[in-house]
């Protein structure tokens, strides 16, 4: 990461003017705001009194396990595809920059909002990584010009990055995201006014994350991207079988469609498969999900971590999405309902890949 590509995304939270380095680990704007940047090179623009919370590192560990394991291969690898196909959109249009604030450049800068442990922003960038080679070779005519301004002069996964930008509400997220991708980072809340420069990113992911309509359409350039994920009602269904979880409400696919007005749907992938799960797999599904901010609290606190009945919150926003299990504090133990130590279960994954394009104000 260097402070120049962190900023190039970045504007004043206080008065949004854009941000630019001064000193070492320092941005600031013309109005003299300052904000020291994380020697491992992320910068929180939180606002003084954000009440929501990211995940801690205990349900970073449990995502990081489960995640690792493969099982949500399908998704990630559907997700990328669906990268691919909008940065081959975006280089059908007449040769046009993918970005408004940078000078032209022929690679996507992607942005994941509610990036968690990285994990989806390294499959879709490693994905990206190909498409763009490809397309440099092809369009130079040559393969040596796959060497060009991305090439990784050092072999670094930093040298080899494209823009990209890990953002979340929990700093240990983001921290790790950077680790694992070579993305920027920053730490910021999606249901304020983000520090985002206007039309930032030629592809925003959103994956199982809290979404905000207005900045989104904000951030994303005319003509670009926004990947999202989302389950659908079968989504663990045997791990809601019980009681034990909330139900994810029908439709959810199409109440994001619906509330992402500057948006049109291009695409609308089904991913559903099998996993056998042994108990250790399951605690941490379990343990990955909103319950593990509610343990030793109750199913009603879990209505606020997980969404309301019409995926809203109530300001108007639509809630976040929840992958993993929603279980109460009573079932959400060590081996998580109904798995021993030593049995496995099948569980059903079923998600919806959506693929929006910003349509031009
Ligand atoms: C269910 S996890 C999904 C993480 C990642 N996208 C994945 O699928 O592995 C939701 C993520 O959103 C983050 N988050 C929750 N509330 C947020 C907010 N208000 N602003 C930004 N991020 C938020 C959490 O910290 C967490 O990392
Ligand atoms: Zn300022």
């Amino acid at each position: 990461m260097t402070l120049s590509l962190l900023a190039e995304w970045l504007r004043c939270p206080t008065c949004f003017r854009d941000l630019r380095p001064f000193g070492d680990l320092i941005l600031g704007c013309d109005n003299g705001h300052r904000f020291d940047v994380n020697r491992r090179g992320y910068v929180s623009l939180l606002p003084p009194r954000s009440r929501h919370r990211g995940d801690n590192a205990d349900m970073l560990d449990a995502r990081e396990r489960f995640l690792e394991a493969g099982w949500y291969a399908p998704i990630s690898d559907a997700l990328a595809e669906s990268g691919a196909e909008a940065v081959s959109d975006a280089e059908a249009a007449p040769r046009r920059p993918f970005s408004s604030c940078t000078p032209p450049q022929p690679v996507p800068r992607v942005l994941d909002m509610g990036c968690g442990t990285g994990y989806y922003l390294r499959a879709v960038l490693d994905r990206l990584r190909g498409v763009t080679a490809a397309h440099e070779s092809a369009s130079h005519g040559s393969a040596t010009h796959q060497t060009a301004a991305h090439e990784p002069a050092d072999g670094t996964a930093e040298a080899r990055a494209l823009p990209a930008l890990g953002c979340d509400l929990s700093p240990a997220a983001v921290s790790r995201t950077i680790r694992v991708t070579g993305a920027s980072g920053l730490v910021a809340d999606v249901w304020h006014p983000l520090p985002l420069r206007t039309g930032a990113a030629d592809v925003l992911l959103n994956v199982f994350a809290p979404r905000n309509a207005d900045e989104f359409a904000r951030v994303v350039r005319p003509g670009g991207a926004l990947l999202s994920v989302v389950p659908t009602s079968s989504h663990l269904l045997q791990l809601r079988a019980d009681g034990a979880m909330l139900d994810v409400p029908e439709g959810k696919a199409g109440q994001l469609e619906a509330h992402m007005k500057a948006f049109r749907l291009l695409s609308r992938t089904l991913v559903e498969f099998d996993m056998t799960l042994e108990a250790s797999d399951v605690a941490a599904l379990t343990g990955m999900g909103p319950s593990a901010h509610h343990r030793g609290s109750g199913a009603t606190d879990l209505h606020a971590a997980d969404s309301d009945a019409s995926g809203q919150h109530a300001d108007g926003s639509a809630a976040s999405e929840s992958d993993a299990s929603g279980s109460t504090a009573s079932k959400s133990n060590a081996s998580g309902p109904g798995v021993g130590d030593h049995c496995r279960i099948v569980v059903t994954a079923s998600v919806e890949v959506l693929r929006l394009q910003r349509m031009s104000a």
